[in-house]
Parts: C-alpha cells; sequence; structure tokens
C-alpha cells in the first residue's frame, strides 16, 4: 500500500478548523485523508481527487471508515473550480495537493511507469482520457525533442546519447515496453549509473506524458482561489522543476507592489493575498526517509490565505 509522506507536518499546517472543510487534490490511496480525518472532529468534511479512476477507487474504500463525511471524485485539480461547484463546500480551510505518482501506480506493471518490471509504455495517469502514451512519445518525438524532455525532467546528462539511441532503435522495431526502453538506456549507460539513468528517464517520459508542469503552473491561481480567508494550501513537490513553480506562485502571491522596479514610487496599490508559512520548504526526518524511501525527495511548502 501506498505510505503518505509527512503526515504529522500535513495535519499540524492545515488543520486550523477542526470542523471545517478539507480538500486532497491528489488522494491518491486516501492516506492524507485518513491521517486528516483522524484529527478532526466528526462535523468536519473531506474531500479528494484523483485524475487516476483506479486510485480514486481505492481512495473511496480506503476512507470509507473515516468518521466524517468522505466524498471522493474521478477528476484532474486542473478541473478543480468546476468539480467543487458540485460539493456542498466550495471553500476550504485546508487543501492539499501532493504531486508524482503513487506507490500503487510505480507498482502496477499493467501502468508502464517502472522500469524494474515488463509491461506497456503507457504512464498515462488516466487511462481512459485521451493523451500520447510514452510509447507514441517515444516513437512520435523527434532527437532534439525527446533529449530536451531526459534533460530538463529528468536532468540525465546523457540525455543526447540515450535519445540517439532510442531513434536507432525505434527505426529497426517500435519500442513497446518497459523492458525494451530499459535494455536500450542500459546498453547505453555504463554501470554504475544505469539504475540511476534509468529511474530518471521513466520519471522524465511520466512527467512529459501527463503534462505535469504545465498543468501545475496553470492550475496553482485556481487552486488557491478555492482556499478560505485563513484557510491554507500545502503542496508536496517531488522534482526541483515542480518546486520552483510552487516557490515562485507563493512569492508573487505573498508580494505587495507589483510595480515594474523602475517606477520611483507605487501605483499599483497592489496587496498581497498570502503569507508563506514555511519560508523554507519542510522535508522529511532521516526516520521517516529510511522507512519510505520515497519521501527523500519531498518538500513542503505551505501558503496562507490572508485578506486582501
Ligand atoms: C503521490 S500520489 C498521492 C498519494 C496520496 N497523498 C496518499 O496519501 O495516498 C499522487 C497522486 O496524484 C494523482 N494525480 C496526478 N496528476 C493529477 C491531476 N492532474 N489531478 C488529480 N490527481 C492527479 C496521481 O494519480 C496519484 O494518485
Amino acid at each position: 500500500m501506498h505510505q503518505p509522506v509527512m503526515t504529522g507536518a500535513i495535519v499540524s499546517f492545515l488543520v486550523r478548523d477542526p470542523r471545517g472543510a478539507y480538500l486532497d487534490l491528489t488522494v491518491g490511496a486516501g492516506g492524507h485523508i485518513k491521517a486528516l480525518s483522524a484529527g478532526l472532529k466528526s462535523s468536519a468534511r473531506l474531500y479528494g481527487l484523483d485524475k487516476d479512476p483506479e486510485a480514486a477507487a481505492v481512495a473511496r474504500k480506503e476512507t470509507a471508515a473515516c468518521a466524517q463525511t468522505v466524498r471522493i471524485e474521478h477528476a484532474t485539480y486542473a478541473d478543480v473550480r468546476k468539480v467543487v461547484a458540485g460539493f456542498p463546500d466550495t471553500t476550504f480551510d485546508g487543501v492539499l495537493l501532493d504531486l508524482g505518482l503513487s506507490s500503487l501506480q510505480l507498482d502496477d506493471a499493467g501502468r508502464g511507469f517502472s522500469f524494474q518490471s515488463d509491461g506497456p509504455l503507457d504512464m498515462r495517469f488516466n487511462q481512459k482520457a485521451d493523451g500520447m502514451t510514452a510509447a507514441e512519445i517515444i516513437q512520435t518525438y523527434s532527437e532534439q525533442e525527446l533529449t530536451h524532455i531526459f534533460r530538463s525532467y529528468g536532468e540525465e546528462r546523457q540525455a543526447a546519447r540515450i535519445a540517439k539511441a532510442i531513434i536507432t532503435e525505434r527505426d529497426k522495431t517500435p519500442i513497446q515496453t518497459t523492458a525494451r526502453l530499459t535494455e536500450i538506456i542500459t546498453n547505453v549507460v555504463h554501470p554504475p549509473y544505469q539504475h540511476k539513468a534509468c529511474a530518471r528517464i521513466f520519471m522524465a517520459l511520466r512527467i512529459a506524458v501527463n503534462r505535469e508542469l504545465e498543468t501545475l503552473q496553470q492550475a496553482l491561481p485556481n487552486i488557491f482561489s478555492v482556499v478560505k480567508q485563513g484557510g491554507r494550501l500545502a503542496v508536496i513537490p517531488y522534482h526541483s522543476l515542480e518546486d520552483r513553480i510552487v516557490k515562485r506562485f507563493f512569492q508573487q502571491e505573498a508580494k505587495g507592489c507589483i510595480c515594474p522596479p523602475e517606477l520611483p514610487v507605487c501605483v499599483c496599490g497592489h496587496t498581497p493575498s498570502a503569507l508563506i508559512i514555511t519560508r523554507k520548504s519542510v522535508v522529511p526526518d532521516d526516520k521517516e526517509i529510511a522507512e519510505n524511501p520515497r519521501a527523500r525527495s519531498a518538500r513542503l511548502r505551505v501558503l496562507e490565505r490572508i485578506a486582501e
């Protein structure tokens, strides 16, 4: 089962009103919802979304015993405003965004997220929706595009060599499985870097398939708009590019004057809409990382909505 990260910190940062409304935008296996539930009165309301229909179904089962009313929907957080318009609560005391993928997805070979088991190169969070699979990206993107994805999303130094090998191999036979892609990467990269290179290339492809960075960037303003005054948004990024997007958004919301720097006096009258609660991101302790290796790249950032 998926082990949720930094549950203690999430509950203590997010729960301001024990009778309030809380929204988990990436509900996964429901671990964070269950932790929040334990810290709330029975009159509180809990809501969860997941883009993956299988995750939403698991979360529904996992949270069935919670004392509060829990409502889980299969939806993307990009549609947060539309989705919450149909809920009894439309603004929330606490909103959580735990990015990346869950162990349930990683461990299911049929989803194609892992280089450690063989399966179709899919990697879509929602297999029922349109959108390119990892195999389609591998088969159709140019060498430059593949290099760019591997370098920027995967931070892989041998991005260009791996992309070149993929182009050579795909012209002979289409690359359709995780095992075949892993074989191509390990033929190009020398030990002891093979494992890391496979992990980075697979992560890069997953980010590209699901347009994770674009979705996050575009959705953050809408997500923050459903946080009540005095309520909080907690985000857990696992990747430096995600973290940068979150950090910049927080800084922009917390900023007063937004006049161009060359103006000698402020003419915009802009006031901050938020207070950054975590000046530096919060990281899991060594004990948590030892127990749950997935936690090692997690960072937690928290923003509070203030009166404008
Ligand atoms: C790290 S897991 C969340 C685990 C969860 N916090 C728990 O405690 O079990 C991330 C989840 O986000 C989901 N996800 C990814 N992109 C999404 C999106 N755009 N909208 C909603 N859910 C998304 C994934 O399907 C995955 O289940």
